[in-house]
């Protein structure tokens, strides 16, 4: 990966930061992430990474499932981590770091359990973020990447040339291969439907009309998990 990918990412998230979007992503994130978080059956004592935090809803989300462990949001925009870290306060077992996903600045076998939620996409070396994810987990650790943008959904297909930094159009079977490559067990992959209602009318500029979106949400999300054993 080029000091030009891991910058440019950067600047982009500093900017979706700084125009407010990191915490409205909740909103469009919530409705896919929460049937994960009960498949992931988190324990009170449980050490969880947020791998592409943004904003932080997620890792607070976790930290009130997990009072007894430890929360580590991390992200590649410092700005995302700046107002990550303002919006915490109340929470003393969440902490925030910036890095990048294909060096983790984490110790090895800490981890009970790693969540990525629409960020993987972005990844520019997403084999080296998933060995990361592996090697920050401990044995039993589950890993968990959840993305709207892969190749097996056609309705989300537009959105690469409408974003500003380069994307990883990758199959479900891919990823999947990819978390066979870093030495997970227990390997699979479902689609999460977005239940959230739709509007009667579209007029962003993400689908092409409402039918487009509907069809996106049907069709769900894409959730990849795996063990290290
Ligand atoms: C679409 S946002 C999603 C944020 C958050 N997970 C949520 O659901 O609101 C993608 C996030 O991934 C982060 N990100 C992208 N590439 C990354 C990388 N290579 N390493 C770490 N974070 C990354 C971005 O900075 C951004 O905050």
């Amino acid at each position: 990966m080029t000091t030009s990918d891991k910058g440019n990412l950067r600047e982009e998230f500093n900017r979706w930061a700084e125009a407010g979007r990191g915490a409205g992503m909740e909103e469009d994130h919530l409705p896919i992430t929460l049937p994960v978080l009960e498949k992931m059956r988190l324990e009170p004592t449980d050490n969880v990474l947020d791998v592409g935090c943004g904003a932080g809803w997620l890792s607070r989300r976790i930290a009130r499932m997990v009072p007894e462990g430890r929360v580590v949001g991390m992200d590649i925009s410092d700005e995302m981590i700046r107002v990550a870290r303002r919006g915490s306060v109340e929470h003393d077992h969440v902490l925030y770091v910036t890095g990048e996903v294909g060096e983790i600045p984490w110790e090895p076998n800490f981890f009970t359990h790693a969540i990525s939620v629409e960020s993987a996409y972005y990844w520019p070396e997403p084999g080296k973020g998933v060995k990361e994810m592996f090697r920050v987990l401990r044995p039993g650790g589950t890993a968990w990447i959840l993305i709207n943008y892969y190749r097996d959904n056609p309705h989300c297909h537009q959105w690469g040339p409408l974003l500003a930094v380069a994307t990883k159009l990758l199959s479900a079977e891919e990823w999947s291969g990819l978390f066979d490559e870093a030495g997970f067990a227990e390997i699979a992959h479902e689609r999460v439907a977005d239940p959230s209602p739709s509007p009667e009318t579209y007029t962003g500029r993400w689908f092409r009309d409402a039918a487009q979106l509907k069809a996106f949400k049907t069709e769900g999300a894409l959730l990849v998990y795996g063990r290290k054993t």
